[in-house]
């Protein structure tokens, strides 16, 4: 198994936060797949979408998997909450390491993005329903590309961290 650990899962389950500070903690290197297609689209996920479509950026996405292939090492890996969802990119997920899914149901989900403007896949007029059908369809692909699965409601920060590292060692030794 390559010594990194994917994070999966909805947005709003904490992948880039908790992601930043589990590297922090284990001397690990930290990237993010949705702020490296901004950085080489030189544009927000946001205006991507409106410029070229989601279509692009799950393209996007998949290219982002590969390069990542060849290249990561030591490194926690947060990933947009709609990577895994091709079946190439679950592969590609479970090739680079550990995949470490962060469920969250659908209320903490609201709590956490409802007022967050910067998801335009959550533009919607009912965004409650928007994030039921999307978890309907998201959170079997979720579980069937992860190794580890961690709840991640009604928890810290420091509390997912820690059962993070926890099943990580239990799972490479
Ligand atoms: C998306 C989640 C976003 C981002 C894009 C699409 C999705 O990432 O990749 O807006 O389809 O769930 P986060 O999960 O980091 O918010």
């Amino acid at each position: 198994m390559r010594n990194n650990i994917i994070l999966i899962g909805f947005m709003g389950a904490g992948k880039t936060s908790v992601g930043k500070h589990l590297a922090d903690k284990i001397g690990y290197d930290f990237r993010d797949t949705d702020q490296m297609i901004e950085e080489s689209q030189h544009q927000t996920i946001a205006h991507l979408f409106d410029s070229k479509g989601e279509k692009y950026f799950r393209e996007m996405e998949t290219e982002i998997m590969k390069e990542l292939t060849n290249t990561l090492e030591g490194t926690v890996l947060s990933t947009g909450g709609g990577l895994p969802l091709k079946e190439i990119n679950q592969t590609l997920l479970r090739q680079l390491g550990t995949v470490i899914y962060l469920s969250s149901t659908k209320e903490t989900t609201l709590e956490r993005v409802a007022k967050d403007g910067t998801r335009p896949i959550l533009a919607s007029d009912d965004i409650e329903s928007r994030i039921e059908q999307l978890l309907k369809e998201r959170v079997p692909i979720y579980k069937k590309a992860a190794h580890i699965v961690i709840e991640t409601d009604d928890k810290s920060f420091e509390e997912v961290i820690q059962e993070i590292q926890k099943k990580y060692k239990e799972m490479v030794g």
